[in-house]
């Protein structure tokens, strides 16, 4: 059975920067979990659908046609013969993203997909439910956190090289998401009992590497 190193934590924790850096260095594949919500999402928008209405998304998931490959040592994916990229990233996909992620037929649909991927290697793999749904018998779990102020700060200089977006826009949208990622009936995020939080709020990317690649053996 392929090894799996699993991360959670809330938005703009820097799970994914975190992620892609372990994997590269244990020579791991990167799964960003969020991706496929947001493919999911990025698919129905596209198609003029209700992404409030569950019925609706009910109705379609099923023939949302993924295409996973492998590049850059990350799980990447096409849905109906394009790669979405950074579409994937604008504040309309985040905005709606959420919503989609709280119905349980889109989750089945993920978590299944989701645990295909462990037969392609070994995983680093981030995401809100990895470690407490996915896969929660992966040998290395970790929480990953920072205060909303300094997660919309991170996310506001990312977005900004894209978007025209206030600071205040980003922590606005940043407490939304937490708010439904960790009410939601189906499975939200939640410390796992066996994960190791790891406060990152007055940590850089280095330090935070540094220090989870210390507890880790591969
Ligand atoms: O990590 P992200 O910002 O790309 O995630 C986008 C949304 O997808 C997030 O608000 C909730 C959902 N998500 C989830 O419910 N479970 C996961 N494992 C990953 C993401």
């Amino acid at each position: 059975m392929n090894a799996v190193i699993a991360i959670d934590g809330p938005s703009a924790s820097g799970k994914s920067t975190v992620a892609r850096r372990l994997a590269a260095g244990a020579g791991y594949l990167f799964v960003d979990s969020g991706a496929l919500y947001r493919g999911i999402t990025w698919k129905a928008l596209k198609n003029d659908m209700d992404v409030n209405s569950e019925s609706v998304i009910d109705g379609v998931v099923d023939s949302v046609d993924f295409d996973f490959f492998t590049k850059d040592g990350a799980v990447c994916f096409r849905i109906d013969g394009v790669e979405p990229g950074l579409e994937l990233r604008t504040e309309k996909i985040n905005t709606k993203v959420s919503i989609i992620a709280t119905y349980p037929s889109v989750r089945e649909k993920v978590v299944s997909l989701l645990r295909g991927m462990r037969e392609l290697g070994n995983l680093v793999i981030e995401g809100r439910d990895i470690t407490t749904a996915v896969f929660p018998d992966a040998r290395y779990k970790f929480y990953l956190d920072a205060s909303p102020e300094e997660r919309a700060r991170r996310r506001h200089v990312e977005m900004a090289e894209r978007e025209d977006i206030a600071e205040e826009a980003v922590l606005d949208s940043i407490t939304k998401r937490d708010e439904i990622d960790t009410t939601r009936e189906r499975d939200p995020l939640r410390v796992a009992e066996d994960a190791e939080i790891v406060d990152t709020t007055s940590m850089d990317l280095e330090e935070v590497i540094d220090y989870i690649a210390g507890r880790i053996e591969v």
